[in-house]
């Protein structure tokens, strides 16, 4: 009777252990597996075709952006911190940059559609560098830039009137129109002269 209960409880904790080790050996597995194909995956896309108008109203597509490198940001004109603060910081940037900046496209775009018209955004940048480009377009239009740079951007009611909820980052675009990266809302002007000096290739 002593040994059987032995022999049943040796068998117990061999099945256990066996048990055991094919989930452990399956979780390593399945971990392997994930972080292979994470290393295969391509990042999704970011960019692509899209058609607005500038501030003089003249139609833009992203085959004219083509050609030089662009850092692109998403806001609106009726933006009280974000945006402003944004575009101080990139008429820094394209200071910082000299000579270089002319190998550098920087582009406003309106997720704001029914308010920012061309010439609202006009009279709006005039505050910032003249080297930065607005762009707005239909609401159809501005949905679908949104939607192929995955720009989150949402109407919030305030009052009688309304705010935008919107992705603060900064796209940066290859010559080609390749997404290579951001700047991230408010990082280090060093870090973020160090990405846009290799974005241009000085
Ligand atoms: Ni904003």
């Amino acid at each position: 009777m002593q040994k059987l209960r032995l022999l049943l409880w040796a068998t117990v904790a061999l099945v256990a252990f066996a048990v055991g080790g094919v989930m452990i050996a399956r979780w390593l597995d399945v971990d392997l597996a994930g972080g292979m194909r994470a290393q295969v995956t391509p990042v999704p896309a970011i960019g692509g075709a899209f058609s607005l108008v500038d501030t003089e109203g003249r139609r833009v597509s992203d085959a004219d952006l083509k050609g030089k490198p662009a850092a692109m940001f998403f806001g609106f004109t009726h933006c009280p911190d974000v945006c402003p603060t944004t575009l101080v910081e990139a008429s820094a940037w394209l200071k910082a940059l000299g000579p270089d900046a002319e190998k550098l496209r920087v582009v406003f775009v309106s997720v704001d559609p029914e308010r920012d018209t061309p010439e609202l955004l006009k009279a709006y940048l005039s505050s910032f560098d003249a080297r930065i480009t607005g762009l707005t377009g239909t609401v159809a239009e501005v949905d679908a830039i949104k939607k192929a740079y995955r720009v989150f951007a949402r109407k919030v009611p305030q009052g009688a009137t309304y705010t935008v909820d919107h992705s603060a980052s900064v796209y940066l675009m290859d010559a080609d129109g390749r997404f290579t990266g951001t700047i991230a809302w408010q990082e280090a002007p060093e870090s973020a002269l160090a990405k846009l000096r290799r974005l241009v290739g000085g």
